[in-house]
């Protein structure tokens, strides 16, 4: 270990169970020497194993829907209060389409569900700015984080709704991370994964042969939950400080591939 967030204070958003990729940040960010509270939907808290992660990592746990203002106030004001100061880094590691939950096909979408799914996938990562925003709340040379996928480019197509509210995520971290830059140089960048077995990633259709085929196209290979929380931990550290409003690949190079050898395997 490296001590790469030594004295770093910070908010986890988004652990659920050991595959969950917040829950991989906040086992290396504790590694690293940061201090942070973890937090989570109050029903994910009754369903989830985040009381043994706490105990691990030294960290409080509070409960905040992260499509209310109130509750995320709440957690920031709390936060600062437990941590003892500003916060250095925030993870936003959190993600729902009740279309695709339900089955619904894009085609054919609910719009209250998919209303809610945008709420909770990508305005909330607004929420949680405007309110640190507001507060004053994050420390100079502070570093935002939110998770994303490719389909926010491409198309995926079980991917469903929820390609266009990581698209919709994405612009919020350049549109906020211009202000945040300007007013308080905070960075704000989003990481585009690869297909990662978690309860979110399993939940799309298909995602067995979505995970084989973007490891077969990888050169390197997929990444995993663990080596994207070390690169989520690279951009919370102080050797990243000028590193804003990006979308930051971190997929083996899938993202840049047309097709590769074992793929044109298949069709020769
Ligand atoms: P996960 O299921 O472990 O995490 C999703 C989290 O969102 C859960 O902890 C859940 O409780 C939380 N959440 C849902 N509604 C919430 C609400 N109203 N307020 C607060 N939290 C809420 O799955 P995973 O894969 O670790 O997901 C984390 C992030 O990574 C998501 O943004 C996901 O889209 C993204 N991602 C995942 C990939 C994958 O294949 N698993 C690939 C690329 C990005």
């Amino acid at each position: 270990m490296y001590n790469l967030l030594k004295g770093k204070k910070g908010i986890i958003f988004g652990a659920l169970n050991e595959q969950s990729i917040a829950w991989k940040v906040a086992e290396r960010a504790h590694e690293e020497g940061a201090e942070f509270v973890l937090t989570n939907a109050p029903i994910a808290l009754r369903m989830g194993q985040l009381n043994a992660l706490a105990e691990k990592t030294g960290s409080q746990v509070i409960a905040a829907d992260a499509t209310s203002l109130e509750d995320i106030t709440a957690l920031v004001e709390q936060s600062m209060e437990i941590l003892g100061g500003k916060i250095d880094f925030v993870l936003h590691s959190i993600g729902m389409s009740v279309n695709v939950r339900k089955k619904i096909h894009y085609t054919d979408s609910n719009y209250d569900f998919t209303a809610k799914g945008w709420d909770i996938s990508a305005l909330s990562f607004h929420k949680v700015m405007n309110v640190l925003y507001n507060k004053k709340a994050m420390s100079e040379w502070g570093s935002i984080v939110a998770l994303t996928y490719m389909a926010a480019q491409r198309v995926f197509p079980d991917y469903n709704d929820m390609a266009d509210n990581k698209a919709y995520l994405e612009s919020i971290a350049r549109s906020f991370g211009y202000f945040f830059g300007r007013d308080h140089k905070v960075r704000v960048n989003t990481i585009s994964q690869s297909p990662t077995p978690t309860t979110a990633g399993s939940g799309v259709k298909g995602f067995d042969g979505f995970i084989e085929y973007a490891e077969k196209m990888s050169p390197l290979g997929n990444a995993s939950a663990l080596e994207c929380a070390d690169y989520t931990i690279s951009m919370f550290s102080d050797l990243t400080k000028k590193v804003t409003m990006q979308n930051l690949f971190h997929d083996g190079g899938f993202s840049n591939m047309g097709v590769s050898d074992p793929v044109m395997e298949k069709f020769e």
